[in-house]
């Protein structure tokens, strides 16, 4: 059952009716080109141009305000200066406006927020939603409504694209036209004043047409929100993403460019991996995958093959296959008897099948017939250089009848063809009836890579999600304490009692007042013990002289209370001091990190790496959005390039896994039940054969408004 979201939405776009307001006789203006668009694309609902001067536009007859209207309106695109915004809301919640497209430019872009807002809380209280402002509108195929003033022609199918540039928008349209690239949708979401790319994908993605969605982000307000409808739309179609603001400068153009904040862009990659959106490096990769994504079967299994003419381009293919994850056949004796019939005797069956640079277009054929009839064979990939003894012109219909052959399959083909004119006039032809023929190895394997990487993650999202048991009301406890004492930090001693409340093993550890009672904890835990000083105001306790390791007897554990009291009042004298925490030294495991804090762009995430140099000179670390189920959290933890030293390297056994995952849970789980909480970094967990311990835990809770 469609939920009432979805079948609002639905009205922006498949309208019955739509009003222009600004509509113009001037061929110059926007006004004009977007009713021209409407009329032309051949919108079967109303148009009610609106403008103050009344009279006919484009052979339509123009109200004077949206109050003449006879009957309700379903969206209304506003195309008048800013300050004139405001003032045409009033007719539009007369005649029950659901939508409003607001194309003008000049408000939170510039800096003009009120404004923005004024408008966005007078349509809410008239029931009415915002696309935009600052937009060029949206197309939408299903009812033949180019409400753009975009390109007249718009080619229709099965591609929707959200984009947040309203130029790079207009430029897409015209460029899929030239590509081929038909369209369901494209709309466009500029200052995302109010629905913005999540309310959009929530019609999408039970919309039959639209086969592939593509996304042009720059920004995103509500992360936590989008990467929900994400998981659910990648669930049932592709979704392609484009990003800008990779690079430090590109934020901050972007968060210029929109009034939006960049997130990170390591947490956006990480968090579309997770939601199992491509994301593509450029807009022509994107487009490019859009094509092929929305025309081609998806694989069923792995084991690709190359069928090629030559050699070096059989390798580019083969290092194009390794950087975008395609997984090649190779069963070399099954390879052999399947191809060694269908090809020269100094041919190679070794995949890349090498024909030779004799083949001819027969030889191909029997190649794709031999690979078609072949179970263990997924995808294809065909490769051609030119030659003189090969017949480009029998090679296209052939190409053409095995792309057919193999959608209906069900097996992905891509098609490789480079050399000179007659060979680019092919690809050229071919592409222009939706063969997916390119003039480059690398260009052909990324997009089978991205349907491969969208295919080999399909149904994970499915995925139930284990919620830790908590004593949030200890936690919570601990957090008054903190507060009552005007800190935003937690003790040691705290973020132990925190991270136990959340089940976690610590290592055994009480606070001395004393020498006495140092000596008495001492006996209790037993050697070795690690001494820390506690106090607010000491927090880098090593730099200080306030941790004493290694401790083996009485003795010991006597002189270094003593010496940490010592130097910490040397170097503070005025600081506040609880005492000395003793504690258990645990035995000596691998070290990890585990943090989680609240993304001001996705909310609470989590990070995962092996500490020490790992985590501070190579940076390798995991991110992933919160929830996150084990498998998710698994393939969280493989990521890592140093994720060998946890399966034991030098006769060392494999570390506890499963327990590093409950641990990830249990993070997970404290920033999501404790609202208080900004920030956690478990650093060590050590790890061992069996179990971990969390040694020390650094949180940060935000201060009470
Ligand atoms: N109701 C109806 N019509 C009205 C009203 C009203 N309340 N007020 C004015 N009008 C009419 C005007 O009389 C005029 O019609 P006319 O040509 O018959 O005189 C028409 O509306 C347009 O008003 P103008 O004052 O002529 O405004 P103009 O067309 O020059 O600009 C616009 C309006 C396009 C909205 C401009 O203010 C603007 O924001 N431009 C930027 C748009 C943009 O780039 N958006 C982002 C797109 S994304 C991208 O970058 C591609």
């Amino acid at each position: 059952m469609m939920k009432s979201t979805e079948s609002n939405i639905k009205i922006l776009f498949e309208p019955k009716s739509i009003a222009i307001i600004g509509a113009s006789q001037h061929k110059g203006k926007i006004g004009y080109k977007i009713l021209e668009n409407i009329v032309a694309g051949g919108y079967k609902g109303k148009i009610y141009p609106i403008n103050p001067k009344g009279g006919e536009i484009l052979g339509i007859k123009a109200y004077k305000a949206m109050e003449d209207v006879p009957g309700d309106v379903d969206v209304a695109t506003i195309v008048v200066p800013a300050e004139f915004v405001y003032p045409a809301l009033k007719g539009c919640a007369a005649k029950k406006t659901k939508f409003l497209s607001i194309i003008t430019s000049g408000f939170s872009e510039i800096g003009n927020v009120e404004e923005e807002k004024k408008i966005v809380s007078f349509a809410r209280e008239n029931g009415m939603r915002i696309l935009g402002p600052n937009i060029f509108g949206f197309f939408s195929a299903g009812v033949s409504l180019n409400a753009t003033f975009g390109p007249k022609e718009v080619k229709k199918g099965g591609v929707a694209i959200i984009t947040q540039s309203g130029a790079l928008g207009v430029a897409m349209i015209g460029k899929t036209a030239v590509e081929n690239i038909g369209l369901s949708a494209i709309i466009s979401v500029g200052n995302k004043s109010d629905l913005d790319e999540t309310d959009l994908l929530r019609y999408l993605i039970n919309h039959e047409e639209t086969k592939v969605i593509m996304m042009y982000i720059e920004g995103i307000k509500d992360g936590a929100r989008l990467v929900g409808i994400l998981k659910e739309a990648t669930a049932k179609k592709p979704v392609i993403v484009v990003k800008s603001g990779r690079s430090k400068r590109g934020a901050i153009a972007a968060a210029s460019h929109t009034g939006s904040l960049a997130g990170s862009d390591e947490i956006f990659d990480a968090i579309m991996k997770q939601c199992n959106v491509q994301r593509a490096e450029n807009i022509k990769d994107a487009l490019e995958w859009c094509k092929f994504l929305s025309n081609s079967p998806v694989p069923t299994a792995e084991n690709a093959i190359i069928i090629t003419n030559g050699g070096g381009i059989g390798v580019l293919a083969t290092d194009a296959c390794e950087k975008y994850g395609i997984k090649l056949y190779d069963d070399y004796e099954a390879l052999k008897k399947t191809f060694a019939p269908v090809m020269p005797y100094f041919g190679s069956a070794k995949n890349p099948i090498d024909l030779t640079g004799q083949a001819e277009s027969s030889h191909y054929s029997l190649a794709f017939t031999t690979s078609l009839k072949n179970k263990n064979i997924s995808s294809l990939i065909s490769l051609y250089c030119e030659t003189a003894v090969f017949d480009i012109q029998n090679f296209e219909p052939l190409i053409e009848e095995t792309y057919k052959k193999y959608k209906a399959a069900g097996k992905p083909i891509v098609f490789c063809l480079v050399g000179g004119e007659k060979v680019e006039e092919c690809v050229k032809s071919l592409r222009r009836r939706d063969v997916p023929a390119f003039n480059d190895p690398y260009e052909a394997v990324s997009c089978l890579g991205a349907l491969y990487s969208y295919a080999n993650y399909h149904g994970e999202s499915s995925e139930t999600i284990d919620k830790p048991k908590l004593d949030v009301k200890s936690i919570e406890e601990v957090i008054k304490k903190v507060r009552a004492e005007n800190r935003s930090f937690l003790l040691s001693n705290e973020g132990q009692a925190v991270v136990k409340a959340a089940g976690m093993p610590v290592p055994q550890s009480y606070i001395a007042r004393n020498i006495k009672e140092a000596a008495d904890y001492a006996q209790k835990i037993g050697y070795p013990l690690v001494m820390k000083i506690v106090s607010k105001d000491i927090l880098h306790k090593s730099d200080v002289g306030g941790v004493a390791l290694d401790l083996q007897n009485k003795n010991e554990v006597i002189e270094a209370y003593e010496a940490i009291i010592n130097n910490c009042r040397t170097h503070n004298p005025a600081a506040t001091i609880d005492g000395v925490e003793v504690s258990e030294m645990v035995p000596h495991g691998t070290e990890l990190i585990i943090g989680a804090r609240r993304d001001p762009s996705f909310g609470p995430i989590v990070m995962f790496g092996l500490g020490g140099i790992y985590v501070e000179v190579m940076k390798d670390v995991s991110f992933r959005a919160i929830p996150v189920g084990r498998r998710e959290i698994l393939s969280m933890i493989k990521q890592i390039r140093s994720y060998p030293l946890l399966l034991g390297v030098r006769g060392e056994a494999q570390k506890d896994i499963e327990s590093v995952i409950d641990s990830i849970i249990k993070v997970s789980g404290i920033i999501e039940s404790c609202p208080a909480i900004t920030d956690i970094e478990i650093n060590p967990l050590v790890v061992y054969e069996k179990g971990v311990k969390a040694v020390d835990a650094r949180i940060l809770i935000s201060h009470l408004k």
